[in-house]
């Protein structure tokens, strides 16, 4: 099975979470827009969703589902989104797709937090994927340095194709480090997120996933964490 098929098959197993006649909080990235294909051909059993990016908010409404304001929302049964890395206790890594804040504030009004993810995914160690921080742009050069004294190389990202700063939906600047071997997912949270100057951190590790479908080969596997 190729990469693609094993997204879209927990993408696929993901409704089985989708609760009747609610609203859904949505991630972002190519997982999550598998699934909001899936979501399409149920559309009528939600009452809509809310979205983490504007690039999920726009495939959500090319498909005709209601995309909700967070502001109108007081809470939502699940969150469903995508992972760079998950380990066995359902911290994450999350940010590859420039969402990271937004997936976090979507996830931290839902009951549930449901991972969908191929196989590969799956870590013992967090921290061979680069861990995005987004952060004011004012600040990239004294957080970078400060990131680099927690022991990581961090790397500014850039709009591809290009030598400016990729800039995000909410007009911050991101910056990926590399080079961490994360032991302590939830003090390194907790640590980074005391920096000043960064928006969020993309390590969801105080709250992290309780369900992963991890899509293999011999088909998806629920993890319940
Ligand atoms: C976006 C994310 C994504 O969930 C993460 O990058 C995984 O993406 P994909 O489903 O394309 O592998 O955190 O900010």
């Amino acid at each position: 099975m190729t990469q693609d098929e094993l997204k879209q098959a927990v993408a696929r197993a993901a409704i089985d979470y989708v609760v009747d006649g609610e609203i859904i909080g949505v991630g972002t990235g190519s997982t999550a827009n598998f699934f909001i294909d899936e979501l399409a051909k149920i559309k009528d059993r939600i009452k809509g969703t809310v979205a983490s990016s504007e690039a999920t908010a726009a495939r959500l409404r090319g498909h005709g589902i209601p995309v909700f304001d967070l502001n109108d929302v007081e809470s939502m049964a699940v969150y469903i989104d995508g992972a760079d890395e998950i380990n066995a206790q359902g911290a994450m890594i999350k940010g590859g797709g420039a969402a990271l804040t937004r997936e976090k504030i979507v996830a931290s009004v839902s009951k549930k937090f449901v991972c969908i993810a191929d196989g590969s995914k799956l870590v013992d160690t967090l921290g061979k994927f680069p861990l995005p921080v987004e952060v004011i742009p004012m600040a990239r050069a004294v957080v970078m340095r400060k990131l680099a004294a927690l022991g990581g190389q961090p790397k500014l990202r850039l709009k591809p194709g290009t030598d400016q700063p990729f800039i995000t939906d909410n007009g911050g600047e991101l910056i990926d480090v590399a080079g961490l071997s994360i032991t302590d997912p939830v003090a390194l949270e907790e640590e980074i997120n005391q920096i000043t100057g960064v928006i969020a951190v993309g390590l969801f590790a105080k709250a992290g996933a309780n369900v992963c479908l991890l899509g293999t080969a011999e088909g998806v596997k629920t993890l319940s964490l």
